[in-house]
């Protein structure tokens, strides 16, 4: 296959030939779009440094979520913004809590999307840190019991899926069990299971407005260096009981995905976290790259990885993009 025998530029020469011999195909059933709940009323608030992405009352949600599902995006996840804060995070369980309403207003208005819930103590802790703490440190196994009550009371609102976004120990196996009582074996767990400690969820934190009021997630999330320990979270979880797996972030992390996508036959779920979007948009506010190309390019890489799911702050517009033909 030596050159002038074998020419590699014959099967790029059209569009035609191109899409004949395309490896990777990035569809809008891949996609799972994210969103952010706050209490009260008429509110679409803009968060600055996600433009484009908003709080929404659950109002003003729900006819968010139509889009979705119109534009024919199979899932959401969501995240609850409480009013109130404490020590224990006691709205993030609370049979009335801002997550509990919103999913269950939604499995009422919209039906036939999936629901998926992001299960963590972070946006309803006071100290803003995923667990209870106990002498200045985040004490694993007394959150245990606390992320399994937030798990059924997403469940019992009528959440399709849960998704653990802590990075505590054993709590995949917790919350299996939990389910199970409470005769909700049929709902599946998403778990986040390779969760890097990363400056990537800068805009994130300013949007859950779940920034840890002192120390950081070091002691928790992942070590950013670290690839084989992957493996071994990822093992875990699925020994636990977990049905999808999540890694994040995503484009500083596609060796993971690969890594992990060849490791395992379940399903693997990329977050294309708040940071990822925000150097995108910023670029392109700027006008020094084209926006609806390098989120196609960089979904494209995700799914190239081995990604079955992404779920990503882009999937309306990629869902567009994709509906207009222009998907690369
Ligand atoms: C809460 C949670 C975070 C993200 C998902 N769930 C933030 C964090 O761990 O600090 C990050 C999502 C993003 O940056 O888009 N535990
Ligand atoms: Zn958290």
């Amino acid at each position: 296959m030596l050159f002038p025998d074998y020419r590699p530029r014959r099967l790029r020469r059209n569009e035609c030939l191109r899409r004949l011999v395309r490896e990777t195909t990035l569809t809008i059933d891949d996609f799972i779009m994210p969103f952010f709940v706050v209490e009260g009323k008429g509110i679409k608030r803009e968060i600055k440094t996600m433009p484009g992405i908003f709080q929404f009352s659950i109002d003003l949600l729900v006819p968010e979520i139509k889009k979705v599902k119109k534009a024919g995006i199979p899932g959401i996840i969501l995240f609850g913004i409480p009013d109130k804060k404490n020590e224990l995070g006691t709205g993030a369980y609370a049979k009335d809590g801002i997550v509990q309403r919103a999913v269950a207003e939604i499995k009422h208005k919209v039906p036939d999307i999936l629901v998926i819930t992001d299960v963590c103590l972070c946006e309803y802790t006071n100290h803003g840190h995923c667990g209870m703490i106990y002498k200045k440190d985040v004490d694993n196994d007394a959150t245990l019991d606390l992320l399994a009550r937030i798990a059924v009371s997403h469940v019992r609102a009528g959440a399709d899926m849960v998704a653990p976004s802590d990075m505590m120990d054993g709590r995949v196996g917790e919350i299996r069990g939990a389910l199970d009582e409470n005769e909700f074996t049929h709902i599946p767990i998403m778990s986040y299971a390779v969760k890097y400690s990363s400056a990537f969820y800068g805009p994130f934190r300013e949007a859950a407005n779940s920034a840890p009021q002192f120390g950081d997630r070091k002691s928790y999330q992942m070590d950013p260096p670290n690839a084989l320990e992957a493996l071994r979270e990822v093992q875990l979880d699925i020994d636990e009981g977990a049905d999808i797996l999540i890694t994040k972030p995503t484009l500083p992390y596609l060796d993971i995905i690969k890594m992990v996508r060849d490791e395992i036959s379940h399903p693997v779920a990329a977050f294309n976290v708040s940071g990822e979007y925000a150097m995108v948009k910023a670029a392109a506010q700027n006008g020094w790259i084209d926006e609806k190309l390098v989120m196609m390019e960089s979904l494209m890489s995700i799914k190239r990885a081995g990604a079955d799911i992404i779920i990503t702050y882009f999937a309306l517009d990629a869902a567009r993009v994709i509906m207009e033909g222009r998907g690369v």
